[in-house]
C-alpha cells in the first residue's frame, strides 16, 4: 500500500460520503413534508458529513506531510488541488458555522452543499482519478517513490540520506552505469556533465577533483553531494525523494566526471 493509493481510496471514500449526504438532503428538500423521516435522513446528511470531514482531515494530513517533505514548489496541478481544497474549507466553514446561527439563509445551504459536492468531484478527479489512471490503478509504482519518503516521517526536516556506508562512494560499473541513468533524467536538462559552463546550473566536470563545489564552496566530497540533493543551494529543486541507493549510485557517477 503505497501514500498515493492510500490517499486516493481514502478520497474515494470521501466522495462517496459526500453523494450519499447530499443523497439524504435532497430527499428532504424533495419530498412532501414528513417530519419522521426528514428528521431520519438529517441525521444520515450529519452522519455523512462529519464521515467527509474526518476523511478530508486524513487526506489533508498526508498532503501536508508530502509537501513539507518533498520541499519543493507545487506543479500547477497541485495548486489547483490546494486551492480547491482550501475552497471548501471555506464553504464548509459557512455552511456549519454561519447558517446554523442565521436561519434565514437556510435556502442557501442547498446551493452551497451542492457546490462542495461538485468541487469535492474535481479535487479527487485532478488528484486521485490523474494518479490512479497514470499508475494504472496504482500497479505501477515508480512514482510513488517520493510518496514513501514522506510517510516514513511526516514532518520530517533532513534526514541523511547516508546510510552506514555514508563517505565511501561506490565505484563498481553497475552503481556507475545506473547513477549516468539517472543523472540523465533527473539532472541533465540543468548540468552539463561534460563542461564546467553553466547551463542553469554550473556544469559538473571535475565535480570531485576540485577542493570545493563550484557554488557553495562546501568540500568537494560525497557527503556535500548528499546534502545539496537534500537542502538544494538557491534554484536546484530538491531531491529529497531519491532512495539510499539511487543517491549513491548518483555519486558515483558524478565521482567519474
Ligand atoms: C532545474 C534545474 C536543476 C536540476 C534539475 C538540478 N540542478 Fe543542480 N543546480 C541547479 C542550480 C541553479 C544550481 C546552482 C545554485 C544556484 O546558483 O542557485 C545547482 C547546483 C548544483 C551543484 C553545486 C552545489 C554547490 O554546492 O556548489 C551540484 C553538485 C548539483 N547542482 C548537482 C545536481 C544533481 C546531482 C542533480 C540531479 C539529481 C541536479 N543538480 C539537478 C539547478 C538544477
Amino acid at each position: 500500500m503505497t501514500i498515493f493509493f492510500l490517499k486516493s481510496t481514502l478520497s474515494l471514500l470521501m466522495l462517496l460520503s459526500a453523494v450519499y449526504g447530499m443523497y439524504a438532503m435532497y430527499v428532504v428538500f424533495g419530498q412532501i413534508p414528513d417530519t419522521d423521516r426528514a428528521a431520519a435522513q438529517k441525521r444520515r446528511h450529519r452522519v455523512a458529513g462529519y464521515v467527509y470531514v474526518v476523511l478530508f482531515l486524513a487526506v489533508s494530513y498526508l498532503c501536508v506531510a508530502f509537501a513539507m517533505a518533498a520541499r519543493t514548489e507545487p506543479s500547477p496541478r497541485a495548486a489547483i488541488h490546494i486551492l480547491l481544497a482550501l475552497a471548501i474549507v471555506a464553504l464548509l466553514m459557512i455552511k456549519v458555522m454561519f447558517l446554523r446561527r442565521f436561519r434565514q439563509f437556510y435556502e442557501q445551504a442547498k446551493v452551497i452543499g451542492t457546490a462542495i459536492g461538485i468541487l469535492s468531484f474535481v479535487l479527487v478527479g485532478i488528484s486521485a482519478g490523474y494518479y490512479l489512471a497514470v499508475s494504472r490503478v496504482g500497479q505501477d509504482r515508480t512514482m510513488d517513490r517520493s510518496a514513501v519518503y514522506a510517510l516514513r516521517g511526516p514532518f520530517l526536516a533532513v534526514k541523511e540520506i547516508g546510510g552506514p556506508d555514508r563517505g565511501a562512494i561506490r565505484t563498481d560499473s553497475r552503481s556507475i552505469a545506473r547513477g549516468r541513468f539517472l543523472f540523465v533524467s533527473r539532472c541533465a536538462a540543468c548540468h552539463d556533465p561534460l563542461s564546467t559552463r553553466t547551463v542553469v546550473g554550473p556544469g559538473l566536470q571535475g565535480l570531485f577533483k576540485k577542493p570545493k563545489l563550484p557554488v557553495s564552496g562546501h568540500p568537494a566530497t560525497a557527503e556535500s553531494i548528499r546534502f545539496q540533493l537534500k537542502q538544494p543551494l538557491g534554484r536546484m529543486p530538491s531531491f529529497a525523494y531519491l532512495s539510499h541507493d539511487e543517491a549513491e549510485d548518483l555519486i558515483a557517477y558524478l565521482n567519474t566526471l
